[in-house]
C-alpha cells in the first residue's frame, strides 16, 4: 500500500492513508491542529498541574505530535516520558518529503525521531523521555501509568472501536487520577461512551475548521 503527501490548508503536509482511507491530520491544517488540541488542550493544560507528566499518544503516525511536545516541552521547567504506539510506521521516503522540519526549527529532526531505536526509552534531552512502541492499541494493558493521552486514532468512520467503551475503558485505566485525554474528536457517541467509563468530559472549541474538540478528565 502506498500512502500520499498532501498539503492542508495552513501550507503544513498531511499524509493520505491508503490502508485506512483517511487524511493523518485534519485537512484544514495539520499543524495548527496539533498546537490547538494536543499541545495547548492537553499538554500545557496538564504541565500547569503538574510539572513531571507521562505521555501517552495514541497513533505516532508522522511523529509531528510528538516533534511538537518536545519543542514545546523545552520552554517550559516540566520533566517528560513520552510514550507512542504504532503498529503501522510510515515509510522513510514518506518522512523525508513531510515540511514540518522547515517551519518548526525543533532541536531534532523528524527523519533522526523515525530513525530511532523502537521500543526503549532514549532521552532526547535530560529532560525528554522518548519511547516509540511497535505494537497494536488493542495490546496496551497499562494502568494508572499516564498524566495525559494524546487520542489520536484515524476517525471513527475509519476505526470506530477505538471511539467506543470497550477500549476507552482501557484508556481510562491507563491514566492516573487526574489525568486527562485530549482529541480532536468532538462527535456524541463517542462523548456518551467515554461519560459511560467515568470520563468527566468537557467540550472544547476545536482548532480552525472544526467547531468542537474534546477534552475528558479522569476524576
Ligand atoms: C491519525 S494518525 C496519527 C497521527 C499522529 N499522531 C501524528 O502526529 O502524525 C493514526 C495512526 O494510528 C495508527 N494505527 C491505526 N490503527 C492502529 C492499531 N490498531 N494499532 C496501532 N496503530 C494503529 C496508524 O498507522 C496511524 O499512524
Amino acid at each position: 500500500m502506498s500512502n500520499k503527501i498532501i498539503t492542508t490548508k495552513d501550507g503544513s503536509h498531511s499524509i493520505l492513508s491508503e490502508q485506512f482511507g483517511v487524511s493523518y491530520h485534519s485537512i484544514h491544517g495539520a499543524l495548527q491542529e496539533t498546537y490547538h488540541v494536543f499541545i495547548n488542550a492537553g499538554f500545557h493544560f496538564q504541565v500547569e498541574k503538574k510539572n513531571d507528566i507521562s505521555i501517552l499518544e495514541i497513533g505516532w503516525g508522522s511523529g509531528l505530535n510528538s516533534l511538537v511536545t518536545f519543542l514545546e516541552q523545552e520552554k517550559t521547567t516540566s520533566n517528560v516520558q513520552y510514550t507512542t504506539v504504532e503498529a503501522y510506521p510510515i515509510s522513510i521516503d514518506i518522512v523525508k518529503q513531510l515540511n514540518y522540519d522547515a517551519s518548526l526549527d525543533a532541536p531534532i529532526s523528524l527523519l533522526e525521531l523515525h530513525q530511532l531505536e523502537w521500543n526503549k526509552f532514549i532521552p532526547l534531552s535530560p529532560t525528554f523521555q522518548f519511547k516509540k512502541l511497535k505494537k497494536k492499541f488493542q495490546e496496551i494493558e497499562d494502568k494508572n501509568q499516564y498524566d495525559l493521552i494524546y487520542f489520536d486514532a484515524f476517525a471513527p468512520n475509519a476505526q470506530a472501536e477505538f471511539w467506543e467503551a470497550p477500549f476507552l475503558e482501557k484508556m481510562y485505566a491507563a491514566l492516573q487520577s487526574d489525568g486527562t485525554l485530549v482529541t480532536y474528536c468532538a462527535k456524541g457517541s463517542f462523548k456518551r461512551a467515554l461519560k459511560a467509563v467515568g470520563f468527566i468530559i468537557e467540550a472544547l472549541p476545536g482548532p480552525p475548521g472544526k467547531r468542537e474538540m474534546t477534552r475528558a478528565l479522569k476524576p
